[in-house]
């Protein structure tokens, strides 16, 4: 949410900035700007609202070049979408400009503060308070750096912040709270609020922690405290590869994303399972959960679903479990036992609302645990522990890929707690970890057999369209529909089977299609849900194993996919229902990695 940007080199970086901010863009793409210096005393500021291709234009117009400089692509939360309110945005001398992802708390009292000092702004924006303090302190004779820590200082709230101040050959960046890493490259250092921004140029990180204050230029780095004294912050490579991060040939993202399941599953998988179908996850060996009483997941959206998922076997084999919405954990927070373990799901590893609930859930002494697709993440650097799902940089905004591997190092995670907490393996534990293990060959045969673009021009135009499943059904069918109703911008609802005929029911027309997603369990009661939605009407496009003859009989439409175990029919039925979505947005030419109002990596409350 916001992306920032900034590259310190021997050459020109416009091209660098605007590659990054490209690089960004699924984190924000309401507006984006660049600032470079203009001599030593004055910055260039071109911003534009809309989409960076609207910023590219602006920039070829023009004969920007400079070795130094900073970049903003932007999702809004304080002000419209406007040319004024994009970033960077700068001081009344024009001589200092920042970026900045997150929410300055004080921002009105700051603005108050400063205007009657004589400061004038130009945006409505929360961010524009900072470059005015830093001008402050620099009116006041104190160095840059000394400037921006002040200012810094002043700031409540979520933050990360760079800094270009004319006539500087260093950039200045802090973070609280929001994400920021630094890119160590040959020629160049980079700063950006995601690996992906600077991948191509190079794979040497340093991830920065909350509080640090480093100052960037072309040959290194230093990063201090808040009090400004020398702190460490080594470097790390990514294993994640620059073509990880491209479309690869494929129209959008969403789609190489969704085909990337199978290597993406395998890399989750691998060295977790073994012959005999006991997990061996290296962080967490046999009785590493030993004392756990009961486990509670907090996550948002298509995370929460794969908690959701997860949850279901916990429980089933006997150990306490619930999955939270972080949204309304973190107001409403459940109790925490002695021994209660706190799992936070969560991709990006920098959703707010599951930061929050994992503040709080350390507060309260509970032992907590990320599991997360991004190494360095504050999520991970929080939690006691981290279990990484491996499935590479996911670009687009609706998640795939990363579904289908957290449910599967959750499965496996799942079973190590279940051995400990109840002292041996789940019944059928051997099958359902070859089922695992099958996991990446069958959702490839899901990608080459779905049949899913015929029925998306059938069934595209409806009223509404409703999900339902039981077991893990029913998490996937709320993951479904909320796939839908992100890309599609259709009405789409997922419900719990059960739920139908406590009032949904009433929604349920010829015109409403019903997609019923089997796992193969319970399955004489979801028959049952499906005649009921049948009898008013409804079409029925079914999602089950391909030999479940009375479901295929049943539906109007039938989407088969390999006989398995129910805890793997669950990904793979997910699968189609991820090409449905994704076929009937493409149909309606919807913006399909970036869908509108929305931001991968929310990182405000
Ligand atoms: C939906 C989607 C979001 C995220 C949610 C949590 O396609 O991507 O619902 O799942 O914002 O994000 P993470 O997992 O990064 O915490």
């Amino acid at each position: 949410m916001c992306g920032i940007t900034a590259c310190v080199a021997d050459g020109d970086v416009v091209d660098e900035l605007l590659t990054g901010l490209a690089n960004l863009e699924y984190r924000g793409y309401d507006s984006s700007g660049i600032a470079v210096p203009r001599g030593d005393d004055d910055i260039t500021v071109l911003k534009r609202a809309g989409e960076i291709d609207a910023l590219r234009d602006a920039v070829a117009e023009t004969t920007l070049a400079a070795n130094i400089g900073i970049g903003h692509t932007r999702w809004s939360t304080h002000g419209a979408p406007t040319d004024a309110n994009a970033h960077p945005h700068t001081d009344c001398t024009g001589a200092v400009s920042v970026v900045h992802n997150g929410i300055i708390e004080n921002h009105e009292a700051l603005r108050d503060e400063l205007r009657e000092r004589g400061h004038r702004f130009t945006s409505d924006t929360d961010t524009e308070v900072i470059p005015h303090l830093i001008e402050e302190g620099l009116s006041d004779g104190l160095a840059t750096d000394e400037a921006f820590r002040r200012a810094v200082d002043r700031l409540e709230g979520s933050f990360a912040v760079v800094l270009l101040a004319a006539g500087e050959t260093s950039l200045y960046a802090t973070r609280r709270g929001s994400p920021l890493v630094l890119g160590l490259g040959e020629d160049r250092q980079f700063l950006a609020s995601d690996v992906p921004s600077f991948l191509e140029f190079t794979d040497r990180v340093v991830h920065l922690e909350d509080g640090d204050v480093v100052e960037v230029d072309r040959d290194g780095y230093a990063v201090t405290d808040s009090d400004g004294a020398h702190v460490t912050r080594e470097p790390t490579t990514v294993d994640w590869q620059p073509e990880d991060a491209e479309r690869d040939g494929y129209e959008h993202y969403m789609l190489k994303e969704i085909n990337e399941q199978p290597k993406a599953l395998d890399r989750t998988i691998r060295g977790r399972i073994q012959d005999d179908g006991s997990v061996s996850l290296s962080s967490f060996p046999l009785g590493a959960f030993a004392d756990v009483s009961d486990v509670q997941f907090v996550a948002c959206g298509t995370s929460h679903h794969a908690a959701l998922y997860a949850r279901e076997h916990l429980v089933e084999q006997g150990v306490p479990a619930y999955a939270f919405r972080a949204g309304e954990y973190a107001t409403t927070p459940a109790p925490i036992g002695e021994n209660t373990l706190v799992v936070a799901v969560t991709q990006s590893g920098e959703t707010a609302d599951t930061l929050q609930s994992v503040r709080h859930a350390r507060e309260a002494g509970a032992r907590t645990l990320a599991v997360t697709n991004v190494v360095g993440s504050t999520a991970a650097r929080e939690c006691d522990d981290a279990l990484f799902i491996r499935a590479g940089p996911e670009i687009g905004v609706a998640a795939t890929k990363t579904f289908s591997s957290q449910v599967a190092a959750l499965s496996l995670l799942g079973e190590r707690i279940v051995e400990d907490v109840t002292g041996s393996p789940s019944e059928g534990h051997a099958e359902r970890a070859a089922a695992f293990r099958r996991l990446p060959t069958d959702v490839q045969r899901v990608l080459e057999e779905s049949p899913v673009d015929r029925l998306a021009d059938e069934y595209r135009g409806c009223d509404a369209y409703f999900f339902i499943g039981r077991g893990v059904g029913h998490p996937v069918a709320l993951e479904g529909a909320l796939k839908f109703k992100e890309i599609t911008y259709e009405h789409a609802e997922g419900f719990g089977s059960a739920q139908l005929k406590h009032g949904p029911l009433a929604l349920v027309t010829e015109d409403t299609p019903v997609v019923a997603v089997f796992d193969g369990r319970h399955q004489g009661k979801a028959l049952a849900n499906v005649e009921e939605v049948r009898a008013r009407g409804a079409p029925v496009i079914a999602i089950g194993g391909e030999g479940s003859r009375e479901v295929r009989e049943l539906a109007d439409e039938f989407l088969p996919v390999p006989d398995t175990h129910p805890d793997a029919t669950g990904v793979l039925a997910n699968v189609q229902l991820q090409l449905v979505s994704y076929h009937v947005a493409d149909l309606l030419g919807r913006a399909i990695d970036k869908p509108r109002n929305l931001a991968k990596s929310v990182t405000v409350e």
